[in-house]
Protein backbone atom coordinates (compact mmCIF):
# COMPACT_ATOMS: atom_id res chain seq x y z
CA UNK A 1 0.00 0.00 0.00
CA UNK A 2 1.37 3.47 -1.09
CA UNK A 3 1.03 5.48 2.49
CA UNK A 4 3.56 8.06 1.39
CA UNK A 5 1.25 10.56 0.62
CA UNK A 6 -1.72 11.92 3.30
CA UNK A 7 -5.21 10.88 2.46
CA UNK A 8 -8.55 13.49 2.93
CA UNK A 9 -11.13 10.73 3.07
CA UNK A 10 -14.56 12.17 1.71
CA UNK A 11 -16.36 10.30 3.85
CA UNK A 12 -18.55 9.70 0.74
CA UNK A 13 -20.05 5.88 1.34
CA UNK A 14 -17.83 3.15 -1.00
CA UNK A 15 -15.71 6.57 -2.99
CA UNK A 16 -12.65 6.58 -0.28
CA UNK A 17 -11.99 2.43 -1.54
CA UNK A 18 -12.04 2.61 -4.78
CA UNK A 19 -9.15 5.36 -5.16
CA UNK A 20 -6.97 4.07 -2.89
CA UNK A 21 -8.30 5.21 0.61
CA UNK A 22 -8.93 8.98 -0.08
CA UNK A 23 -7.35 12.40 -2.07
CA UNK A 24 -3.87 14.01 -1.90
CA UNK A 25 -3.46 16.66 0.94
CA UNK A 26 -3.74 20.25 -0.84
CA UNK A 27 -4.78 19.08 -3.98
CA UNK A 28 -7.45 20.15 -6.26
CA UNK A 29 -10.11 18.00 -8.03
CA UNK A 30 -12.97 18.93 -10.44
CA UNK A 31 -16.21 17.16 -9.96
CA UNK A 32 -18.06 17.40 -13.59
CA UNK A 33 -20.83 16.24 -14.83
CA UNK A 34 -24.75 17.38 -16.09
CA UNK A 35 -27.66 18.92 -13.77
CA UNK A 36 -28.93 16.85 -11.30
CA UNK A 37 -26.24 14.68 -11.42
CA UNK A 38 -25.23 14.78 -7.94
CA UNK A 39 -22.40 17.59 -8.38
CA UNK A 40 -23.84 19.94 -5.58
CA UNK A 41 -24.79 17.10 -3.68
CA UNK A 42 -21.26 15.18 -3.72
CA UNK A 43 -19.70 18.88 -2.47
CA UNK A 44 -21.83 19.32 0.47
CA UNK A 45 -21.57 15.58 1.67
CA UNK A 46 -17.40 16.22 1.56
CA UNK A 47 -17.83 19.51 3.73
CA UNK A 48 -20.21 17.44 6.19
CA UNK A 49 -18.50 14.70 6.65
CA UNK A 50 -15.26 16.86 6.88
CA UNK A 51 -16.69 18.59 9.38
CA UNK A 52 -18.56 16.04 11.50
CA UNK A 53 -16.25 13.49 10.93
CA UNK A 54 -12.94 14.00 11.02
CA UNK A 55 -12.79 17.87 12.46
CA UNK A 56 -11.96 19.47 9.30
CA UNK A 57 -13.58 22.87 8.61
CA UNK A 58 -14.89 23.73 5.19
CA UNK A 59 -15.69 26.21 3.17
CA UNK A 60 -18.44 26.27 0.52
CA UNK A 61 -18.28 28.88 -2.02
CA UNK A 62 -21.81 29.61 -3.75
CA UNK A 63 -21.48 30.93 -7.65
CA UNK A 64 -25.22 29.79 -8.67
CA UNK A 65 -27.57 28.87 -5.70
CA UNK A 66 -28.78 30.80 -2.84
CA UNK A 67 -27.55 29.70 0.57
CA UNK A 68 -30.39 29.64 2.25
CA UNK A 69 -32.07 27.22 -0.43
CA UNK A 70 -29.31 25.18 -0.30
CA UNK A 71 -29.12 24.51 3.59
CA UNK A 72 -32.86 23.90 3.18
CA UNK A 73 -32.70 20.86 0.34
CA UNK A 74 -29.77 19.61 2.74
CA UNK A 75 -32.14 18.74 4.78
CA UNK A 76 -33.78 15.85 2.45
CA UNK A 77 -30.15 14.42 3.49
CA UNK A 78 -30.43 15.19 7.10
CA UNK A 79 -27.73 17.02 6.98
CA UNK A 80 -27.89 20.40 9.41
CA UNK A 81 -25.39 23.10 8.08
CA UNK A 82 -26.76 25.63 10.42
CA UNK A 83 -25.42 23.75 13.71
CA UNK A 84 -21.94 23.60 11.36
CA UNK A 85 -21.76 26.96 10.28
CA UNK A 86 -22.81 27.87 14.19
CA UNK A 87 -19.58 26.02 15.34
CA UNK A 88 -17.38 27.41 12.69
CA UNK A 89 -16.91 24.04 10.97
CA UNK A 90 -18.65 25.59 7.97
CA UNK A 91 -18.52 28.52 6.44
CA UNK A 92 -20.85 29.48 3.48
CA UNK A 93 -20.08 32.50 1.17
CA UNK A 94 -22.15 33.58 -1.19
CA UNK A 95 -20.33 34.67 -4.47
CA UNK A 96 -22.69 35.17 -6.86
CA UNK A 97 -22.75 38.18 -9.12
CA UNK A 98 -26.09 38.75 -8.79
CA UNK A 99 -27.96 38.49 -5.99
CA UNK A 100 -31.09 40.00 -5.02
CA UNK A 101 -30.69 43.31 -3.11
CA UNK A 102 -33.34 45.40 -2.00
CA UNK A 103 -36.13 43.00 -3.77
CA UNK A 104 -34.31 43.51 -7.23
CA UNK A 105 -31.73 41.66 -8.43
CA UNK A 106 -28.26 43.67 -8.60
CA UNK A 107 -24.69 43.36 -9.30
CA UNK A 108 -22.34 42.80 -6.27
CA UNK A 109 -19.77 45.23 -6.57
CA UNK A 110 -17.73 44.27 -3.62
CA UNK A 111 -16.47 41.44 -5.79
CA UNK A 112 -16.90 42.39 -9.67
CA UNK A 113 -16.19 45.90 -10.49
CA UNK A 114 -16.34 45.07 -14.11
CA UNK A 115 -12.51 44.32 -13.85
CA UNK A 116 -10.96 41.95 -15.84
CA UNK A 117 -9.96 39.84 -13.47
CA UNK A 118 -12.67 38.76 -10.63
CA UNK A 119 -10.75 35.46 -10.10
CA UNK A 120 -8.17 37.52 -7.93
CA UNK A 121 -11.20 38.64 -6.13
CA UNK A 122 -12.70 35.43 -5.67
CA UNK A 123 -9.26 33.90 -4.62
CA UNK A 124 -9.03 36.80 -2.21
CA UNK A 125 -12.36 36.22 -0.96
CA UNK A 126 -11.47 32.45 -0.51
CA UNK A 127 -8.19 32.49 1.37
CA UNK A 128 -9.86 34.89 4.04
CA UNK A 129 -12.39 32.65 4.33
CA UNK A 130 -10.36 29.59 4.95
CA UNK A 131 -8.10 31.56 7.68
CA UNK A 132 -11.25 32.47 9.04
CA UNK A 133 -12.35 28.75 9.97
CA UNK A 134 -8.89 27.11 9.86
CA UNK A 135 -10.89 25.07 6.90
CA UNK A 136 -8.96 22.42 5.10
CA UNK A 137 -11.77 21.34 2.97
CA UNK A 138 -12.86 23.90 -0.16
CA UNK A 139 -15.79 23.35 -2.33
CA UNK A 140 -16.50 25.98 -5.59
CA UNK A 141 -20.13 25.43 -6.83
CA UNK A 142 -19.79 26.25 -9.80
CA UNK A 143 -16.10 27.59 -11.82
CA UNK A 144 -18.65 26.75 -14.83
CA UNK A 145 -20.57 29.86 -14.09
CA UNK A 146 -17.40 31.89 -13.59
CA UNK A 147 -15.80 30.48 -17.18
CA UNK A 148 -18.51 32.20 -18.65
CA UNK A 149 -17.51 35.56 -18.02
CA UNK A 150 -14.17 35.23 -19.68
CA UNK A 151 -14.04 35.68 -23.36
CA UNK A 152 -10.08 35.12 -23.34
CA UNK A 153 -8.88 31.72 -22.26
CA UNK A 154 -5.85 32.79 -21.38
CA UNK A 155 -7.23 34.62 -18.99
CA UNK A 156 -8.82 32.03 -17.42
CA UNK A 157 -6.07 29.10 -17.74
CA UNK A 158 -4.02 31.96 -15.47
CA UNK A 159 -6.57 32.98 -13.62
CA UNK A 160 -7.63 29.32 -12.42
CA UNK A 161 -4.16 28.34 -12.18
CA UNK A 162 -3.56 31.24 -9.63
CA UNK A 163 -6.32 29.70 -7.72
CA UNK A 164 -5.34 26.55 -7.52
CA UNK A 165 -1.87 27.12 -6.88
CA UNK A 166 -3.06 29.34 -4.04
CA UNK A 167 -5.36 26.92 -2.42
CA UNK A 168 -2.49 24.05 -2.82
CA UNK A 169 -0.23 26.82 -0.81
CA UNK A 170 -2.95 27.02 1.95
CA UNK A 171 -2.65 23.11 2.51
CA UNK A 172 -6.82 23.28 1.76
CA UNK A 173 -8.02 20.06 -0.55
CA UNK A 174 -10.24 21.27 -2.98
CA UNK A 175 -13.31 20.30 -5.03
CA UNK A 176 -14.15 22.37 -8.06
CA UNK A 177 -17.78 21.67 -9.37
CA UNK A 178 -18.16 21.79 -13.43
CA UNK A 179 -21.00 21.37 -15.31
CA UNK A 180 -20.17 19.15 -18.47
CA UNK A 181 -21.84 17.04 -21.07
CA UNK A 182 -20.04 14.39 -23.15
CA UNK A 183 -21.30 16.91 -26.46
CA UNK A 184 -19.30 19.98 -24.52
CA UNK A 185 -15.69 21.15 -25.56
CA UNK A 186 -12.97 19.60 -22.57
CA UNK A 187 -13.86 22.53 -19.65
CA UNK A 188 -9.99 24.26 -18.64
CA UNK A 189 -10.26 22.56 -15.32
CA UNK A 190 -9.71 19.24 -16.46
CA UNK A 191 -6.13 20.23 -17.45
CA UNK A 192 -5.41 22.38 -14.34
CA UNK A 193 -6.76 20.21 -11.35
CA UNK A 194 -4.79 17.21 -10.43
CA UNK A 195 -8.28 14.85 -10.67
CA UNK A 196 -11.71 14.45 -12.50
CA UNK A 197 -14.35 12.95 -10.83
CA UNK A 198 -17.41 12.51 -13.55
CA UNK A 199 -20.77 11.99 -12.32
CA UNK A 200 -23.66 11.10 -15.33
CA UNK A 201 -26.98 9.72 -15.42
CA UNK A 202 -28.34 7.93 -18.58
CA UNK A 203 -31.95 6.68 -18.91
CA UNK A 204 -32.57 2.81 -18.77
CA UNK A 205 -35.93 1.63 -19.51
CA UNK A 206 -38.33 3.65 -17.84
CA UNK A 207 -36.03 4.76 -14.96
CA UNK A 208 -32.67 6.75 -14.77
CA UNK A 209 -29.34 4.87 -13.67
CA UNK A 210 -26.93 7.17 -12.09
CA UNK A 211 -22.94 6.42 -11.52
CA UNK A 212 -19.68 8.10 -11.00
CA UNK A 213 -16.52 7.56 -12.72
CA UNK A 214 -12.45 8.43 -11.92
CA UNK A 215 -11.10 9.88 -14.92
CA UNK A 216 -8.20 11.22 -13.77
CA UNK A 217 -6.13 11.22 -10.09
CA UNK A 218 -2.96 12.26 -10.44
CA UNK A 219 -0.49 10.18 -8.40
CA UNK A 220 -3.04 7.77 -7.26
CA UNK A 221 -3.95 4.31 -7.99
CA UNK A 222 -7.66 4.38 -8.45
CA UNK A 223 -10.28 2.20 -10.09
CA UNK A 224 -10.94 2.64 -14.05
CA UNK A 225 -14.39 1.14 -13.60
CA UNK A 226 -17.73 3.56 -13.98
CA UNK A 227 -19.40 2.55 -10.50
CA UNK A 228 -23.32 2.65 -10.06
CA UNK A 229 -24.58 5.39 -7.66
CA UNK A 230 -27.49 6.45 -5.42
CA UNK A 231 -28.81 8.99 -3.51
CA UNK A 232 -31.15 8.38 -1.04
CA UNK A 233 -32.25 10.07 2.56
CA UNK A 234 -28.40 9.47 3.58
CA UNK A 235 -26.95 11.22 0.42
CA UNK A 236 -25.06 9.87 -2.05
CA UNK A 237 -23.19 6.25 -1.94
CA UNK A 238 -21.82 3.52 -4.30
CA UNK A 239 -23.22 0.61 -4.77
CA UNK A 240 -20.72 -1.65 -5.63
CA UNK A 241 -17.34 -0.28 -4.45
CA UNK A 242 -14.10 -2.30 -5.30
CA UNK A 243 -11.04 -1.48 -3.22
CA UNK A 244 -8.21 -0.66 -4.77
CA UNK A 245 -5.06 -1.18 -2.51
N1 LIG B 1 -33.24 13.18 -0.31
C1 LIG B 1 -33.00 12.80 -1.57
N2 LIG B 1 -33.07 11.50 -1.89
C2 LIG B 1 -32.80 11.10 -3.14
N3 LIG B 1 -32.46 11.90 -4.15
C3 LIG B 1 -32.38 13.20 -3.88
C4 LIG B 1 -32.66 13.72 -2.60
N4 LIG B 1 -32.47 15.06 -2.65
C5 LIG B 1 -32.11 15.34 -3.92
N5 LIG B 1 -32.08 14.23 -4.66
C6 LIG B 1 -31.70 14.11 -6.10
O1 LIG B 1 -30.50 14.79 -6.28
C7 LIG B 1 -30.61 15.66 -7.40
C8 LIG B 1 -29.86 16.95 -7.13
O2 LIG B 1 -28.56 16.73 -7.34
P1 LIG B 1 -27.54 17.93 -7.26
O3 LIG B 1 -26.50 17.48 -6.31
O4 LIG B 1 -28.19 19.22 -7.00
O5 LIG B 1 -27.03 17.88 -8.77
P2 LIG B 1 -26.17 18.90 -9.61
O6 LIG B 1 -25.46 19.78 -8.64
O7 LIG B 1 -25.26 18.02 -10.41
O8 LIG B 1 -27.12 19.63 -10.48
C9 LIG B 1 -32.06 16.01 -7.49
O9 LIG B 1 -32.39 16.36 -8.82
C10 LIG B 1 -32.71 14.74 -7.03
O10 LIG B 1 -32.87 13.88 -8.14
MG1 LIG C 1 -25.44 21.87 -8.47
Amino acid sequence: MDSTYSKVKTGIPGFDSIISGGLKIGRSVTVSGPPGSGKTTFGLQYLHSGAKDFDEPGVYLAMSQNIDDLKNDCKSYGWDFDDLITKEKILMVDARPFKIKDELIGKDESLYRGEQLPFEHLTKLLLSSIKRIKAKRVVIDSLTILAMQYHDQFYMRQGLQGMVQALENFGVTSLILSEYSERDKIPLEWFVTSGIIQLRHTRKEDTMERTIQVTKMRGIKHSEQIHLIELDSDGLHLLHPKLIP
